[in-house]
């Protein structure tokens, strides 16, 4: 395991694009998240600039430019909660929180992951924020759940 960033980008010494792509994904790994001042030790490895870096990383949904959300919220894709009606569970999300999977809201409070399986296919459909699974779930019950979150950060 690195101990720092400046480790993680010294890895690469080819300067290709699946290398870069590579440490983009260690260093958010680490990090949680590509923030300008790892962007810019990256774009000075990679003899690139800050802009054509954010250009790239942001052309795939994986990575993301801020922190997780205080509240972050996996939502289930797997095919038992796809199967069951997960999309519009998402969209829902989405919609209330004006971000797409992958963002995190500005204020910070929420941030939504798409992810494969919860392993909790018999719940489904299913969301986890912050560790606590939510089953069986219904796009019309998303709005107070996300209230019930907001007034318990108040
Ligand atoms: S597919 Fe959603 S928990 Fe497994």
């Amino acid at each position: 395991m690195a101990d720092s960033i400046d480790e993680i980008i010294g890895k690469y010494s080819n300067t290709n694009r699946n290398d870069l792509l590579d440490a983009l994904q260690d260093t958010q790994d680490f990090a949680g998240y590509l923030s300008e001042e790892v962007i810019t030790k990256i774009g000075k490895h990679f003899n690139l600039a800050s802009a054509k870096i954010y250009g790239i990383a942001s052309f795939y949904d994986q990575f993301r430019f801020l922190p997780q959300g205080k509240f972050h919220i996996k939502i289930c894709n797997g095919t038992a909660c796809h199967l069951s009606e997960s999309k519009p569970i998402q969209k829902e999300l989405e919609k209330l929180l004006k971000i797409k999977a992958g963002q995190t809201t500005r204020d910070g409070l929420f941030s939504i992951e798409e992810v494969a399986c919860l392993g909790s296919c018999g719940l489904a459909p299913v969301i986890a924020i912050n560790g606590e699974f939510y089953p069986s779930m219904k796009p019309a019950e998303i709005r107070d759940i996300l209230d019930n979150l907001k007034k318990s950060d108040a």
